[in-house]
């Protein structure tokens, strides 16, 4: 007898786990159906009395649940390889519900340096606020989370890979194999389809849906995916905290999923493609991109990923007015402040996002005057290395 999957057994792929799932309260619907209510009729006080003293009600009032967002969230468990999820209003109001839901004054986190600004935020002056003690880290360091942990006292342990905005990857095994606090992975910039932290060992993985996974620029929503007793938990929290997620931007979401692995794969093979392309221009430095060789962390991006994102990050030679020049000057990409979606983006983070930063606090982030992100869309990646030339030429005259 061999325990080897067979064709009945096998677990299926990604792509069709994309489209089955995520279908609670849907009925025959093939497209996901759409509950704007804000609140449910009971037909007893018994069952009202019921959903109200009960964790997950998704027909009680929206706050706590509702049928469209409960069927986002039972997707993106799935392809987590998760117990349960819980969507919130955006991906700050997930990051937010896990650090305040499960820390108290007192407690201590350890957290990676390199993180998307607004978290960094929210570690560096609301966290202290509460008497919660925030210990940053190194996040490409080996052993550096566990080291920094205080046995007894740290209660969390917050990762995001790859991270914004310079692309660095943390090894998902070493945060997963730290013992004691909770830890988190933020997987934004890999959707569920390229890395699964889960896998490694770690207790819950979160995004901001509002980027690869919904896809389209149209939703604002986050998602916390774990084991079945701490989503409960969050979600106690999480009706009192009130980032409580739209439904119709879960339903945009499971829409936007439907296509998530066939964009995530036409959306990496471009960034390869302009990655490589940016590689070879002599006004470009310092081209980030996992899926490139020459990425401080290529190996293990390629042992936890199936492929290098739809991001790169690179650095003018010319500086802070080339950047601002080269943002101005694109034409198929667009200057925008987001990520993962159909279109183009560049962003100029040093002029942008960044730009109440001091040069040491940029230069700590690794965002040097001239370092410009560009998120990768559907586009043909032809046009794309002929609009990032154009710009390019522009730019540095
Ligand atoms: C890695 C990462 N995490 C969290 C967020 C916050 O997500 P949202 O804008 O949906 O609140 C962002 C936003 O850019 C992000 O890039």
């Amino acid at each position: 007898m061999t325990d080897e999957p067979t064709a009945e057994t096998a677990p299926r792929h990604v792509e069709t786990r994309a489209i089955l799932g995520g279908r609670r309260g849907d009925g025959t619907s093939l497209a996901p159906v759409l509950w704007p209510t804000s609140t449910f009729a009971s037909e007893t006080v018994d069952d009202a009395r019921r959903m109200a003293t009960s964790v997950g009600a998704d027909r009680f009032y929206s706050r706590y649940g509702n049928p469209t967002v409960a069927g986002f969230e039972d997707l993106i468990a799935d392809l987590e390889g998760a117990e349960a999820a819980r969507a919130f209003a955006s991906g700050m109001g997930a990051v937010s519900a896990v650090v305040l839901g499960l820390c108290s004054a007192g407690d201590h986190i350890v957290a990676q340096r390199q993180l998307y600004a607004a978290t960094q935020l929210l570690f560096q002056a609301v966290c202290p606020r509460f008497g919660i003690d925030v210990t940053f880290v190194d996040g490409t360091e080996p052993g550096a989370f566990a080291a920094a942990v205080r046995p007894g006292k740290t209660t969390l342990v917050f990762a995001e890979t790859p991270a914004n905005p310079k692309l660095d990857v943390i090894d998902l095994d070493e945060v997963g194999a730290v013992a004691g606090p909770v830890t988190v992975v933020d997987a934004t910039f890999g959707t569920p389809v390229l890395q699964q932290p889960l896998r490694h060992g770690v207790d819950l993985v979160l995004h901001s849906a509002t980027k690869g996974i919904a896809g389209h620029n149209d939703a604002t929503l986050g998602v916390v995916a774990g084991s079945r007793e701490l989503i409960d938990w969050l979600w106690g929290f999480a009706v009192l905290h009130g980032a409580s997620a739209s439904p119709y931007d879960a339903l945009n979401a499971t829409r936007g999923i439907r296509t998530l692995p066939v964009r995530m794969r036409q959306q990496c093979d471009s960034a390869l493609a302009l990655a490589t392309f940016l590689e070879g221009r002599g006004d470009v430095v310092d081209v980030r991109y996992p899926g490139l060789a020459s990425h401080p962390q290529h190996e293990l991006a390629m042992r936890q990923m199936s492929a290098g994102g739809s991001l790169v990050t690179f650095d003018l030679a010319g500086g802070l007015d080339a950047g601002r020049r080269f943002v101005e000057a694109v034409e198929v990409a667009r200057l925008a402040t987001s990520l993962g979606g159909p279109e183009t983006l560049v962003t100029h983070p040093a002029s942008t996002t960044h730009v109440n930063l001091l040069p040491d606090e940029l230069a700590a982030n690794g965002i040097g005057p001239g370092t410009i992100r560009l998120s990768v869309g559907l586009e043909h990646a032809d046009d794309l290395a002929a609009d990032l030339a154009r710009a390019l030429d522009a730019a540095t005259p």
